[in-house]
């Protein structure tokens, strides 16, 4: 396929926001302004991009962002844009605009939707994973994951004191859509006493035998962290399954909800969101379309948005038979 001359990039930010996508923006627009390339923020995800909400951007533009949570450029879930004449209006007011390549920034329904418009219409779009989920397939993180899991761990400290106090077991539930990311990081950093994911079965009796193995060794609290997609259910469902079968625990269900998605970005995400924003741009001067830029055991790598959206991201099953010896 012939190189595309690319004068005018548009980006935007789709789906659940996340934190450093802020700076994931401030990345893309000062690396297209270095190359003398024209860069339009386009506002409320595709949404913005089916209505024409496209902001000129400059250098000041994303001036102090890189510490903010959320996405100056706000976003949104637009299932419109699933249907494909919504999309051929979309790219007319690209075109229109003289908006010749996209950066889209968002999770993986985000990036289907890049997908679709790179192959209906052979534009050019690079994807940045983006989202606290963690669970996409071409990357070892996504940005905003290790906020998330370092709000989330310092939220379960402090639930932990009370725990301990009140000799109380805590059911904590965390995000993380069908994946369990967040809760096996935060279980592991916590030294939650069980922890439960998606990705593995486990039965309620074998989970109340496991908590009574700890009272018979004196813990007088504990801490379930309960991934959202789990298969017993909510951690309010699971505190009362416990609850049914060992009337005398105290139990208590904490949900942890959006804290886990806003915020000041960590450290790790700022640079993160900065290298993909910089490498984003660079993808589309060299001619690369219908990728997401990510990072594989410390290198840069280029996933086929084909591969991001059909495959998932895999936890280490084996480091959830590590919680298990640490708990005990
Ligand atoms: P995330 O990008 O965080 O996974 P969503 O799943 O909500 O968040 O997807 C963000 C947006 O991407 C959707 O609101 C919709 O506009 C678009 N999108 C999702 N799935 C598709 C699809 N199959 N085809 C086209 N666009 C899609
Ligand atoms: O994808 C990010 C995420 O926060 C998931 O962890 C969660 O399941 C979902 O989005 C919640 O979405 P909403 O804010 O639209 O309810």
């Amino acid at each position: 396929m012939a190189k595309k001359i690319i004068k005018k990039i548009g980006v935007l930010t789709s789906g659940g926001d996340a934190p450093g996508m802020n700076a994931a923006l401030r990345a893309v627009v000062r690396t297209a302004i270095f190359y003398k390339l024209e860069v339009v923020g386009i506002m409320r995800g595709y949404q913005g991009l089916i209505e024409g909400d496209f902001v000129p951007m400059e250098s000041k533009s994303v001036s102090k962002i890189i510490n903010l949570g959320g996405t100056i450029l706000h976003t949104s879930r637009c299932p419109e844009f699933k249907d494909l004449e919504v999309r051929r209006k979309a790219i007319d007011g690209l075109k229109e605009a003289g908006i010749d390549a996209l950066v889209v920034i968002g999770g993986d329904g985000s990036f289907r939707g890049a997908n679709d418009i790179f192959k209906d219409f052979d534009y050019p779009v690079v994807g940045i994973p983006a989202t606290i989920d963690n669970d996409i397939y071409g990357t070892d993180f996504t940005i905003g994951f290790d906020t998330a899991i370092n709000t989330a761990m310092d939220a379960i400290d402090k639930i932990r004191d009370t725990a301990h106090s009140h000799d109380m077991v805590f059911f904590v539930e965390v995000m993380g859509r069908d994946a369990g990311f967040i809760a096996l990081h935060t279980g592991i950093a916590t030294g939650s006493e069980v922890t439960l994911i998606p990705e593995i079965q486990k039965d309620i009796d074998s989970l109340v035998d496991y908590l009574k193995i700890g009272r018979r060794k004196n813990k007088t609290s504990g801490i379930v962290v309960v991934a959202e997609g789990g298969h017993l259910g909510s951690a309010a469902e699971v505190a009362k399954a416990v609850k049914e079968r060992i009337p005398s625990y105290e139990v208590r269900v904490t949900t942890l909800g959006h804290i886990q998605r806003g915020g000041s970005p960590s450290c790790s995400d700022r640079v993160l969101a900065s290298i993909y924003g910089y490498e984003s741009v660079c993808a589309l001067l060299d001619g690369q379309s219908g990728v997401m830029i990510g990072r594989v055991n410390g290198k840069t790598v280029y996933t086929p948005f084909d591969d991001a959206i059909s495959k998932h991201g895999a936890i280490d099953k084996s480091w959830y038979e590590i919680t298990k010896i640490l708990s005990v």
